[in-house]
């Protein structure tokens, strides 16, 4: 009642003032544009800040490629274990994040409760526990009235599951976008980020809306647009699968989001980065060339470095592949600029990107069956052809010497050569 009287009089105002003459007509509810308008973009509010986290991109592991809806907290421990003894932690991977299918019902007073069965102690022992190990703790929720696996969602819970995340010593937060109906993405992801900064916690936000459109959503969101003042990373796509290429349902193969990715570079940087999906490395699906190659190529693109794998059986070459600290200190460069494809040969790729040192990262990517030779040439990388510049194997973990104009490699089908050129 005390609602529909403040908005009455804004109402009539906006349906008798032409949109856009009256810079002030933006902010008011437009009748004509349908019930998924943004009253107000939350993203255009010169008082609204960052939250200063994640200003490289996060690190950790999260529950979803390898475990699905079958996730319980003996498992989450095992993998917080691992994360230490594996030298992962010591790495960089910093997050042990929970996925969907932790929830159970809500109580009385609409507090939200983890699954009994899944979680008989608590996600607060849980999180004291991947504390203990050294490590941060994350969680999942979804901004509609179910998950994507048809658990609760936080619609109209936003402030109540903030403060129970921050009670129980959250870190971080994914927040999906399914069952959403009419909601507007900006809002809803603004309303949660909201929530979170309220608590007081510093909790790191992923968007998980995929910036796609589909029959049954209003919205068609491209998070990359308003997501840098909201969260810390976004979903460039719809889910990935463990496979090289191709389409399974809605989710698609790890070169199909690479091309989908890289056009958006230009969005990323500190506090706000481009999430083109989970890590498939030793899952099974892809070839060890390959996983070097997801690995290599998300460490290009400046991606989230989020495990999918269960890091508590990992095989050494996954551990070799997910423990490759000069491919790591790529992704974490704290210049924060991503990189994007440079040349483009048919199936042979050179891509760039700038490091705070002033040298740069690059991949020689063959996408052809065949082995093949690539050559990064200096100019396309945005250096003059007669500078001498120092080159190191970041997969073969050795110097090369110094080298002039261009460097050419012969790359494995499907595989990678990823250098470091520097002075
Ligand atoms: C969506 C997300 C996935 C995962 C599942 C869980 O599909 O995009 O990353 O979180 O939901 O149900």
């Amino acid at each position: 009642m005390l609602l529909s009287l403040l908005l009455a009089p804004t109402m009539r105002v906006s349906a008798q003032t032409p949109p856009g003459n009256d810079p002030g007509s933006q902010k008011l509810f437009n009748m004509e544009m349908g019930p998924n308008r943004s009253i107000f973009r939350p993203s255009h509010d010169p008082a609204r800040t960052a939250n200063g986290l994640a200003k490289t991109p996060p690190m950790g592991w999260n529950s979803w490629n390898k475990f699905g809806c079958n996730i319980d907290e003996k498992t989450v421990r095992a993998v917080a274990d691992a994360m230490a003894a594996s030298g992962m932690r010591d790495a960089g991977y910093q997050y042990v994040v929970i996925d969907d299918c932790w929830q159970g019902k809500r109580d009385a007073d609409g507090n939200i409760l983890p699954d009994p069965a899944k979680f008989p102690s608590g996600i607060k022992a849980l999180a004291d526990y991947v504390h203990s190990k050294g490590l941060k703790f994350g969680i999942y929720s979804d901004a509609g009235s179910m998950t994507c696996g048809r658990r609760l969602g936080s619609q109209g819970h936003e402030y109540q599951d903030a403060l129970a995340y921050a009670r129980w010593g959250v870190d971080y937060l994914k927040y999906d976008w399914c069952y959403t109906g009419t909601r507007n993405s900006e809002e809803a992801y603004a309303l949660m980020a909201d929530a979170l900064r309220s608590t007081g916690r510093d909790i790191v936000f992923s968007i998980c809306d995929w910036g796609v459109s589909r029959p049954t959503m209003v919205d068609k969101s491209m998070p990359w647009e308003w997501g840098e003042k909201i969260g810390n990373l976004w979903r460039t796509t719809e889910d990935i699968y463990d496979a090289w290429a191709g389409r399974k349902g809605t989710s698609l193969g790890m070169v199909n989001i690479l091309d989908l990715t890289e056009p958006l570079y230009a969005y990323a940087g500190p506090g706000h980065w481009n999430d083109p999906d989970m890590l498939e490395i030793g899952n099974g699906g892809m070839s060890d060339v390959e996983y070097h190659a997801q690995f290599s190529l998300w460490a290009m693109i400046a991606a989230p470095l989020i495990a999918g794998n269960d890091i508590s059986q990992m095989s050494d070459a996954t551990r070799a592949i997910l423990l490759n600290r000069d491919v790591i200190a790529v992704d974490q460069d704290s210049l924060g600029h991503a990189g994007h494809r440079v040349r483009k040969d048919g199936d042979l790729e050179v891509w760039s990107r700038p490091l705070a040192d002033g040298g740069r990262a690059v991949v020689l990517f063959n996408r052809s069956e065949r082995p093949a030779d690539i050559t990064a040439n200096w100019t396309d990388l945005g250096f003059p052809a007669n500078v001498a510049l120092k080159v190191r194997d970041l997969w073969a973990h050795k110097s090369l010497g110094s080298v002039t104009g261009h460097f050419t490699a012969k790359v494995a089908p499907h595989g990678v050569v990823m250098i470091r050129l520097g002075q």
